[in-house]
């Protein structure tokens, strides 16, 4: 049933109270860009670091990726002077280059099962198809960028993620028994050398059958201080779970023992304190109350299998007629490699949002 409310405006393009992230533009446009608002002044940037954060998420880095072929160069407009921010809004661009929106033209009419078309059209009544508009993941170079200026506001901070599962491979040990300095050694990210050639066996094999798998991102953050968060609505948990959650094709959260916590005990569950206040077991993931507890903060992101695949897939036109659909175009198998930077980068924004506001309230 579509519910028609032609002529709304697409809001909600921000995220962050104190560092405020907005971005903009459509899979192939002339750009995307965005605006961080609200970094402090004074903070040195090393423009190439920014955009080798960039390139970890581009399109075409291997045979495991969508073989769309983007430099995607960002270009800083203002709030960057002399290599230091000046405190007011950063603001950058990415040009579109490779876009090849002839294979899309079906897509203006046929909707993709389990994509954005349809509620799109139900939604707007008028939408950028090419590509998938705004409902493609291209978007998310953006917060590649903003993710990497935040990440300079809490130095301290080290953040990581991997692909710790892909389909029916999965990698259980722990992030302390892992080489976590060698996710980019791979190009699954996965970094444990036999799994991760078993993740990229599992990805060609669901490729060449015209095919898509999902996969999970795990992801540490050490060196937070006790109190990062506030304890209603914008918990630390809740803040990082929409963060992620925004990113497109999740389809799942977990913080700490997550949905496993429910098979244990309290005995067995509570996080014993120490004298110097650290917990002998992490099962909070980091966050209690809403609030930092100083521990490693220790988190999973699902991302389902893509929707757009070449296997033929029964649907329907905008008028309701039944089509079978063999989507043409390129796109990623999996892209829980391409994902990984990302998660790092909402993370990111959402730690030094409330490291800002935490410091506001300091005396
Ligand atoms: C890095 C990345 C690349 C993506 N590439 C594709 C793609 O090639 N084809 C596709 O159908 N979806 C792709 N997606 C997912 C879609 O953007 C997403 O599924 C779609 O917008 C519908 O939203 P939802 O799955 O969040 O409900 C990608 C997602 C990410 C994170």
């Amino acid at each position: 049933m579509r519910c028609v409310s032609y002529f709304s405006g697409m809001p909600g393009n921000s995220i962050g109270q104190s560092l405020v992230l907005t971005t903009y533009g459509e899979s192939h446009g002339t750009q995307i860009g965005g605006i961080l608002d609200g970094m402090p002044a004074g903070i040195s940037v090393d423009l190439s670091a920014i955009q080798r954060a960039l390139d970890r998420r581009k399109p075409g880095q291997s045979a495991l990726t969508t073989a769309r072929k983007e430099e995607d160069l960002v270009e800083f407009h203002s709030g960057i002077f002399e290599g230091k921010t000046t405190g007011t809004p950063i603001a950058f661009s990415i040009k579109n280059k490779d876009q090849r929106s002839q294979d899309y033209g079906e897509l203006a009419t046929v909707y993709r099962p389990s994509h954005a078309d349809y509620v799109y059209d139900a939604k707007y009544g008028h939408r950028d198809y090419r590509g998938g508009g705004r409902s493609s993941a291209r978007e998310t170079a953006c917060r590649v960028v903003g993710g990497a200026l935040a990440a300079l506001v809490i130095p301290e901070v080290r953040i990581t993620a991997w692909t710790s599962s892909v389909g029916p491979i999965i990698l259980s040990e722990d992030w302390q028994n892992l080489d976590l300095s060698a996710v980019d050694a791979h190009p699954t990210r996965c970094p444990h050398p036999e799994k991760a050639a078993e993740m990229a066996a599992y990805i060609e094999q669901v490729r060449d059958q015209k095919d898509s798998t999902g996969g999970v991102v795990s992801l540490v953050a050490t060196g937070l201080e006790a109190g990062w968060g506030e304890p209603v609505f914008d918990k630390l948990q809740a803040d990082l779970a929409k963060a992620v959650m925004s990113i497109n094709a999740v389809k799942g959260f977990e913080i700490g023992s997550g949905f496993a916590g429910t098979q244990l005990l309290g005995s067995q569950h509570n996080d014993s304190i120490e004298k110097d206040f650290t917990t002998t077991t992490n099962h909070a993931g980091g966050v209690v109350g809403g609030l930092s507890n100083g521990a490693p903060l220790e988190l999973r992101v699902a991302f389902k299998p893509v929707a757009t695949i070449g296997k033929e897939q029964n649907t329907v036109d905008a008028d309701g007629n039944r089509v079978v659909l063999e989507a043409k175009g390129r796109h990623d198998p999996c892209v829980v490699p391409r994902a990984v930077p990302i998660v790092e980068a909402m993370v990111q924004l959402v730690l030094a949002d409330h490291y800002l506001r935490n410091k506001k309230y300091k005396a």
